[in-house]
């Protein structure tokens, strides 16, 4: 392989955050740009919990690019009280990708989320009828659960649970941030998990600079120990079938982030992201991996087509704005002002 260059089929973003009005206008070019579809989380003001709100996002997300074939895919925001039969027929008619469970206050919107995972055994049960995926936001929030226990609690007390009722159902532990979780997609069958750029770069000690916290840093689930890092990488960079790209790239508003636990949480990174996971599989010797890992495993798991064109990424030092701007939008660009060594020609 030449070391300057290299060729890969086009990815995919199996999990990010478009937002809606200015932030959806100023942040989708970055993602159209790069990907052929994305998984695009449903976690609005109002979330996303009919086919009828999907449709409208997804022309909400068309009209924000012309001329191009990207793909918005959404997966239903489960609650307590959804209307299933338009569930089922909206996973039916494809407008749907799956579900996706976000335990209730665990992130941003996430208060409409599920109180106790039994309420929604008939949702799951739908899922598995149809063979479509669950994709989870793997935290367990309690008074008594430390902020980075939260997916090993998860793993513990729900996910075995779910998986003991439905074994057949494919989960997707997203944004997996932990070796524990990530232990658990590898061990365990009908399991895969996306892995962002972030959980592979940072640590708690890049989020809690002694008494504050970085806020544009900080995400959810956070960043953790240096050994989880380590095992994230090497999942990432192995080729293992289970794990693929997810950047989770969410933007908010840079007066939203404040230097405490109240900042919302979400790493912007879709203006390098694939630049970022370059870097890292270059660190790791394991650039002929990265094509796996962004383009293949994902629409494997899925079971989608595998993209047909290619993108070309160079190794050229390059440095990126601090901030993403637009009118009255100003968001914090993760890497912003740093160099790069990686760009997407
Ligand atoms: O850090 C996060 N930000 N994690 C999530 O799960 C949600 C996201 C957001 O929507 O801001
Ligand atoms: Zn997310």
């Amino acid at each position: 392989m030449n070391e300057a260059m290299i060729e890969i089929i086009q990815p995919d973003d199996w999990h990010i955050h478009l937002r809606q009005e200015e932030i959806l206008n100023t942040v989708s070019q970055y993602s159209s740009r790069i990907n052929n579809r994305c998984i695009v989380m449903p976690n609005l003001d109002i979330p996303i919990t009919t086919g009828e709100l999907a449709n409208q996002y997804k022309n909400e997300i068309k009209k924000t690019f012309q001329n191009n074939s990207f793909i918005p895919l959404i997966p239903c925001y489960l609650t307590d009280s959804l209307n299933l039969i338009d569930f089922e027929e909206s996973l039916k008619k494809e407008i749907f990708i799956g579900g996706k469970l976000y335990p209730a206050n665990v992130t941003t919107n996430s208060e409409y989320g599920v109180s106790n995972i039994e309420k929604i055994y008939p949702v799951l049960e739908i899922l598995d009828k149809l063979n479509k995926n669950l994709l989870v936001h793997g935290e367990k929030n309690s008074q008594n659960i430390n902020i980075f226990d939260r997916e090993k609690y998860f793993v513990d007390d729900e996910l075995i649970k779910i998986r003991k009722k439905f074994s057949n159902l494919n989960i997707i532990l997203e944004h997996v941030s932990s070796k524990y979780g990530a232990d658990f997609i590898s061990e365990n069958n009908n399991m895969a998990g996306t892995i962002t750029p972030q959980h592979m770069l940072i640590t708690k000690k890049d989020v809690f600079v002694d008494d504050d916290v970085n806020p544009h840093n900080f995400c959810m689930p956070v960043a953790k120990e240096e050994k989880d890092l380590i095992a994230l990488r090497k999942y990432a960079c192995s080729g293992n079938r289970k794990f693929f790209l997810g950047t989770d790239s969410a933007p908010h508003h840079i007066k939203d982030k404040v230097p405490n636990l109240s900042s919302k949480p979400g790493i912007f990174s879709s203006p390098c992201s694939i630049e970022l996971y370059a870097e890292i599989f270059d660190q790791e010797n394991a650039l002929n991996k990265l094509e796996s890992f962004a383009s293949i495993n994902g629409p494997i798991f899925y079971k989608l087509p595998v993209n047909k064109n290619k993108i070309k990424i160079m190794k050229k030092k390059w440095i990126l704005n601090e901030y993403t701007t637009n009118n009255k939008v100003k968001i914090k660009n993760f890497y912003g002002g740093q160099e790069l060594n990686w760009k997407v020609l």
